[in-house]
């Protein structure tokens, strides 16, 4: 287990010499970075005695190896931990500001990141930080929230950094965690998935020209002004696959329904919140679209009438009559050209059975059927397990990170385009 230790500029940096004997004991090989501040408030000796490895506190510093360093760190461990991380390490970090080491190496890590904030009270619940900690958050980015107590400022709040064994426990849970998903380089799950992952990586700005229309998030059918029927999507699939056809180069439109997340970078993102809404912008941009991934989950129902006020509490039962919504991906089946079309399919039961019938109910080139049942897969979690399906069969994913899933869906789909370009002659 090989853990990358970020420190940053604060009093409580001291603290990181535990954390990283804690990790040390835990079997874990450290490698130490840190920021110039940093140095300021530890030596970097007092790290290098105990780690065994150089520290890392430059980005630029002169050396014989020909491997660029953060890539070579980056691509080798199982963890990067910031502890303490300052609210300005927070503040890059959300915004992809890479001025040294330590934030060149978060933008370029694939490994978990895990973060021990420590600050003044008032720097902590500042909305910037709060913010900046949101953001991370939603990214996947794991934290160990600061403690309440008595601070180096000389007041009394939260921003005193965990207590070091809360954040090894929760460093060592998070890198046994990913082994136990599969993820452990080299492990016996991990065999299918690395060459899952390796497969899609060398597919670098192969959707070059493509348009690809993105569906994601829950809808939200309204009964009244203040209450809805929706669902438990959080929209992290469809993000991850709009986020993903973006990096290989796609130009992207995602209709995203009602969620919390950031609109990834460099796509064009549409906010709807009921199904007809969902069902108009589909279609609008269906007709120059080229690729279209329906990962959204529409309501199937809504109330036939939606009540202009508040409804009232009135007698003990209450019923609501529904009527179906649009089929948005039958109708972009009904509708479209040459597009390759992807849908999804959540089931909790008899998975490739119902896939496969709506496959060809839905009239798809592709289903990716979603197993909504464990709980490291489908709604509104970091992973999934998916299966997909085509008329030529199923091909049964391992449990990926949904952006992993997201590079493996993106791949099947230009592969059942190449498949009817080579049957047509096209
Ligand atoms: O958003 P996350 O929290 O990351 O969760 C991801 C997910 C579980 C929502 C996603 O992976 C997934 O499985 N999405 C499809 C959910 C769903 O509603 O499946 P379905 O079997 O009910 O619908 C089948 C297909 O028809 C889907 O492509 C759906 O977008 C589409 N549909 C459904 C109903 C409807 N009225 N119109 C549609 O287009």
């Amino acid at each position: 287990m090989k853990i990358a230790l970020g420190v940053t500029g604060c009093i409580a940096a001291y603290k990181a010499v535990e954390v990283m004997r804690g990790l040390q004991k835990r079997g874990a090989a450290v490698q130490v970075v840190m920021t110039s501040s940093a140095t300021q408030f530890v030596g970097p000796l007092t790290f290098q005695a105990i780690s065994g490895y150089p520290v890392i506190s430059s980005m630029f510093a002169p050396t014989d190896d020909p491997e660029i360093k953060h890539i070579q760190i980056a691509q080798s461990v199982d963890l990067l931990l910031v502890a303490p991380a300052t609210a300005n390490l927070l503040a890059k970090f959300a915004h992809g500001i890479a001025d040294d080491f330590l934030s060149t190496l978060y933008i370029s890590a694939t490994a978990p990141v895990l973060v021990a904030p420590a600050m003044n009270v008032e720097m902590w619940g500042h909305p910037a930080t709060q913010e900046n900690v949101r953001r991370l958050k939603e990214r996947g980015v794991h934290f160990v929230d600061p403690g309440e107590g008595y601070l180096a400022c000389r007041t009394v709040g939260a921003g005193r950094l965990a207590e070091p064994e809360e954040i090894v426990s929760k460093a060592i849970e998070i890198v046994e965690g990913r082994k136990t998903a599969g993820a452990e380089p080299g492990g016996p799950a991990a065999t299918a998935r690395d060459s899952f992952v390796a497969q899609v990586a060398q597919y670098n700005r192969d959707l070059a020209g493509e348009h690809v229309l993105i569906t994601a998030g829950p809808t939200y059918e309204a009964i009244d002004p203040v209450r809805g029927v929706t669902n438990r999507s959080s929209g992290k699939m469809g993000y991850a696959i709009a986020e993903a056809a973006a990096a290989r180069g796609a130009r992207v439109t995602l209709v995203s329904g009602p969620v919390s997340l950031e609109p990834p970078r460099g796509v064009s993102t549409i906010r709807v919140r009921s199904a007809y809404e969902m069902y108009s912008e589909v279609m609008a941009h269906l007709p120059s679209s080229t690729m279209v991934v329906m990962a959204a989950a529409v309501a199937d129902y809504r109330p036939v009438r939606v009540a202009g006020q508040k409804i009232k509490k009135s007698g003990e039962k209450f019923t609501l009559e529904m009527e179906r919504t649009e089929d948005i991906l039958s109708a972009a089946s009904g509708a479209r050209g040459s597009q390759v079309l992807v849908g999804f399919a959540a089931e909790t039961e008899n998975v490739i059975e119902n896939a496969v019938k709506k496959l060809r109910e839905k009239g798809c080139d592709l289903i990716v059927a979603n197993d909504v049942s464990a709980a490291d897969s489908g709604f509104d979690v970091e992973t999934n397990r998916v299966t997909l399906v085509t008329g030529d069969g199923a091909q049964e994913i391992p449990l990926v990170r949904k952006r992993e899933a997201a590079d493996i869906i993106l791949k099947a789909a230009l592969d059942v385009r190449s498949k009817q370009t080579s049957l047509t002659g096209a």
